[in-house]
């Protein structure tokens, strides 16, 4: 058997998509979960896992700067094969991001590249749109530009409200995520340049569970 890749997970609060990772692993491994915030709630769900926390607050550093700093050497002196985002609001640093490019994904409660940023629901509800889901992506420089990988996508309905919509789309995202992570995981889906590349496999099982893949 392969060895299943290490994986570390960035959160800044609830932490139910950290929860969907640990309870799926076993192509990959979490082998750490790093928080900008020492009270995220999430972290319970590592420590209950027996899994590596690693949390600074801002007030233990003179700067933005230094705080990004430390979570950053931190993630890399671990040496992991993936970094996943799972609602971590901190903007990453630029040399963070170019040192690990293809290794960082984030998942988007949206249809990229519709709607990046926040308030998506309510946004959504705005709009005229019919469907609503989220995204996996590559993490780049920008906000939620990066390459995507996968979507989920649901209908929407007239009684929707930005309650309703959070809970639909969070299911969604608690079945993609893991499935994405471990199909990097298994070499079965990378990233070439900007482009996504899948298995045969991958796509079959993507298609199967519903999830959209970007154009080939
Ligand atoms: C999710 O909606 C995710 O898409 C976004 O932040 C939220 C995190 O939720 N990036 P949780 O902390 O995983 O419950």
């Amino acid at each position: 058997m392969e060895t299943p890749a290490r994986v570390i997970v960035f959160i800044s609060g609830r932490g139910s998509n950290l929860k969907s990772l640990i309870d799926q692993q076993g192509r990959y491994t979490v082998v750490a979960v790093i928080s900008n915030k020492p009270s995220a709630p999430g972290l319970q769900f590592a420590i209950d896992a027996d899994i590596e926390t690693i949390a600074y607050d801002r007030s233990e550093f003179p700067s933005v700067v230094a705080h990004k700093k430390a979570l950053f050497e931190a993630a890399n002196r671990l040496k992991p094969d993936l970094i996943a985002l799972a609602g971590y609001m901190q903007i990453l640093s630029a040399d963070f991001v170019t040192e690990n490019y293809g290794k960082i994904v984030n998942i988007h409660p949206a249809l990229l590249p519709s709607y990046p940023g926040l308030d998506t629901h309510r946004r959504v509800l705005e709009s005229d749109d019919s469907q609503h889901g989220c995204s996996v992506h590559y993490v780049d420089a920008g906000v939620d530009t990066g390459p995507i990988i996968a979507q989920a996508a649901c209908d929407l309905a007239a009684s929707d409200t930005e309650e309703s919509l959070a809970a639909k789309i969070l299911k969604l995202e608690h079945q993609i995520y893991p499935w994405v992570l471990s199909q990097i995981a298994g070499s079965e889906i990378h990233l070439d340049g900007r482009r996504v590349v899948f298995s045969d496999k991958a796509c079959k099982e993507a298609r199967a569970l519903g999830f959209l893949l970007p154009p080939a």
